[in-house]
């Protein structure tokens, strides 16, 4: 859906921000771009709406060089949400929505009904938040009302610039999952710029791990951590990388032992099978017996998962096999 084709970007003061880049995003994924400031993850989101034009190389949106496309059309197709989010001041939560819908020529009444309908999808109730003004809603609002802006015409593309930078970890974090419970529905080809080593993890179907206007490993959060491809990603992705594996590997049934005899059909504590194991040891560590109860699609036993499952399990991500 998005690709990119050897991109180099060279400022006119010399500065080469992005270096022979080539990647591609599929149609309905989330990839997100990582690594420390100046490293040129935002020059190479512009370059997808056309903000920057490329030095060399091409970037095609759904087979096509955005450089043959005109921006304005171009900018229509794809939302953009920035960490600053870019409300209009002087105009109510409602019509900032409503903007793109607007632009589009929709009549009124239905460029509204289309900007309450995305409020509600992003938690925001239209009644009360939608005559609004930006400076009346608190960070995490505002960063909402910027989603569901991007979202109003519904661009099958979206490109988000440090969404959730400008919020405190609390609301950040709901932010996220508010952001991936509404992808599961939407499934917006996406890409996430962040600096945020945990949010591209957490966010990313894949990552890209940038060094200065380089990628040094484009691959799946699980493979990145288990597997960094060199040592600058290693040490990018930090030396709790095994930690931050937890979360984004599941549990599966070969990594359960049978559950014990006298096991009650709805455990007090228990995972659900797929569920991740970070979830499952912080569940686990409660447990007197040291086993934990893993269960079902319809939520009946299938088998217990205990430390040294734990174990094989992150194992297994790591080699692809089961090490016994
Ligand atoms: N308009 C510009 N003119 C000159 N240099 C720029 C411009 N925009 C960005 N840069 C430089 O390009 C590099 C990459 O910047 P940027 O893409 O914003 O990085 P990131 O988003 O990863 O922080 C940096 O060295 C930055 O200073
Ligand atoms: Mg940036």
């Amino acid at each position: 859906m998005i690709r990119f084709e050897q991109v180099t970007k060279r400022y006119p003061d010399g500065t080469t921000a992005v270096d022979d880049l080539s990647f591609e995003v599929a149609e309905g994924e989330l990839v997100t771009l990582v690594g420390p400031s100046g490293c040129g993850k935002t020059t190479t989101m512009m370059m997808v709406n056309r903000l920057v034009e490329p030095t060399s190389g091409r970037v095609l949106v759904d087979g096509r060089d955005v450089a043959g496309v005109d921006p304005v059309a171009l900018r229509r197709k794809i939302g953009y949400v920035i960490q600053q989010v870019g409300l209009f001041p002087h105009r109510t939560v409602l019509d900032n929505t409503a903007t793109v819908p607007a632009l589009l020529g929709w009549k009124k009444a239905a460029a509204r009904a289309r900007a309450a309908e995305l409020l509600e999808l992003v938690g925001l109730d239209p009644a009360v938040h939608g005559p609004r003004y930006p400076a009346q809603l608190s960070g995490g609002q505002r960063q909402r009302v910027g989603v569901a802006r991007a979202l109003a015409a519904d661009p099958p593309v979206l490109l988000m610039d440090e969404p959730f930078g400008a919020v405190d970890p609390v609301v950040r974090e709901r932010l996220q999952n508010e952001f991936l419970a509404l992808q599961a529905t939407v499934r917006k080809t996406v890409l996430l710029v962040t600096h945020d080593i945990e949010e591209a993890v957490r966010l990313g179907d894949r990552m890209a791990v940038y060094g200065q206007g380089r990628i040094e490993q484009f691959d799946t959060p699980a493979t990145v951590l288990a597997a960094p491809a060199t040592p600058y990603v290693a040490d990018f992705v930090g030396g709790d990388r095994a930690l931050k594996r937890l979360a984004v590997t599941p549990v599966t049934a070969g990594d359960l032992d049978p559950l014990p005899a006298g096991t009650p059909a709805p455990a007090p504590r228990s995972v659900p099978l797929g569920g991740s194991l970070k979830e499952a040891l912080a569940l686990l560590l409660q447990e007197d017996s040291g086993h934990l109860t893993v269960t079902g699609a319809d939520g009946a036993p299938l088998g217990t998962l205990t430390p040294a499952g734990v174990h094989r399990a992150l194992r297994r991500a790591t080699t692809g096999t089961d090490a016994g």
